[in-house]
């Protein structure tokens, strides 16, 4: 495909397991961050998740080859077709190195950023050549989760969506196309959606926190890797979903603010698995069992994904 060399600013969370799909796929990559320490950590991270997921079991070394890391941004996009930009969720940061990128990059190469959901609109405001900035927005672990929502700002050319499009399906995965931004995209969109929607059943006593997570995994969990909302409600009958729609949609939540449950939690300094307790406590125990259980079930489903592709 017509994308040249690729560099990722940025070698954090994201950066690094961009880096690796794009190694994978046979890109010459340019990796970039502050400090030759931060770099080593993600090479580090890099070889244990190759190894974990066993996708080039023979040939780490040559996947491994193909990654360059440099600490300077005008190093890193020195012969690169895209860069995709993986820096922390700062509007100026992201601001002040699109200036640059825009300065230094040709026209015609792509400049995506994978923000969680900043508009690439005001990210690309006041650059010489906006139409080249697009969402690229890959979801944690981007080595097993195949989404990627490739959104436009006001300004981005169809051509850009195209080629981001393009490129995205070259690292195997499995992009989504908005035809316009909007806050959240579409994915953050419903997964906030679904968590007003379970901390409001918790916070008016209908539920329980397990209760209501199991409904999810042994329910409606079960079929939405199968079938999204529309295909769903088709194959339920739209007769039906939409008598339901009539009585339920007054009950949902409506609220406009982080919920109140969730903020206390916050408050007390228990962020998750991150701090040993939030909704759950974190044992160890319970740690390893999760953390085991989700890799080996998105890994089921990466293959079932290249079985049926
Ligand atoms: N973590 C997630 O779950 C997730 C999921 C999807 C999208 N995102 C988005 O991806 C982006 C990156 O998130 P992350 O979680 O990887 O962040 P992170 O904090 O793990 O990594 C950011 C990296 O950027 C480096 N950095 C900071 N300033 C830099 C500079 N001037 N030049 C080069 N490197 C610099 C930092 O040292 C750090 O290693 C954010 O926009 C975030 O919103 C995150």
């Amino acid at each position: 495909m017509k994308i040249g060399n690729v560099a990722v600013l940025g070698a954090g969370t994201m950066g690094h397991g961009i880096a690796e799909l794009a190694a994978l796929a046979s890109w010459e990559v340019t990796l970039c961050d502050i400090s030759d320490e931060l770099l080593g950590k993600a090479l580090e991270a890099i070889k244990e998740s190759l190894a974990t997921t066993e996708r080039c079991p023979d040939d780490c070394a040559t996947v491994m080859q193909r990654i360059k890391c440099v600490i300077s941004i005008r190093d890193a996009v020195g012969s690169a077709g895209l860069v995709i930009e993986c820096l922390p969720e700062d509007l100026e940061l992201k601001q002040k190195v699109f200036r640059e990128l825009d300065r230094l990059c040709a026209p015609d190469v792509i400049l995506a950023t994978n923000t969680s959901g900043l508009s690439p609109t005001i990210i690309a405001r006041g650059l010489e050549h906006p139409e080249r900035v697009v969402v690229a927005h890959f979801w944690n672990p981007p080595q097993l989760i195949p989404l990627v929502e490739v959104v436009p700002g006001e300004r981005t050319s169809g051509e850009v969506v195209d080629r981001t499009m393009e490129w995205v399906k070259a690292l195997g995965k499995k992009p989504v196309r908005m035809k316009k931004e909007c806050p959240g995209f579409i994915g953050n969109r419903l997964q906030l959606a679904l968590l007003r929607e379970a901390l409001y059943i918790v916070e008016q006593g209908y539920a329980d926190i397990e209760e209501v997570d199991k409904s999810i995994t042994y329910g409606h969990g079960r079929r939405l890797p199968v079938t999204g909302p529309f295909c769903s409600a088709d194959m339920g009958g739209l007769d039906v979903f939409h008598r339901i729609s009539a009585y339920l949609f007054t009950e949902l939540s409506n609220a406009t603010k982080p919920s109140g449950l969730m903020q206390k939690i916050v408050e007390g300094g228990n962020l998750g698995l991150k701090s040993g307790k939030g909704f759950y406590d974190w044992t160890p125990e319970m740690k390893e069992k999760m953390m085991r259980l989700r890799t080996e079930t998105l890994m089921e489903f990466l293959e079932k994904d290249r079985r049926d592709d």
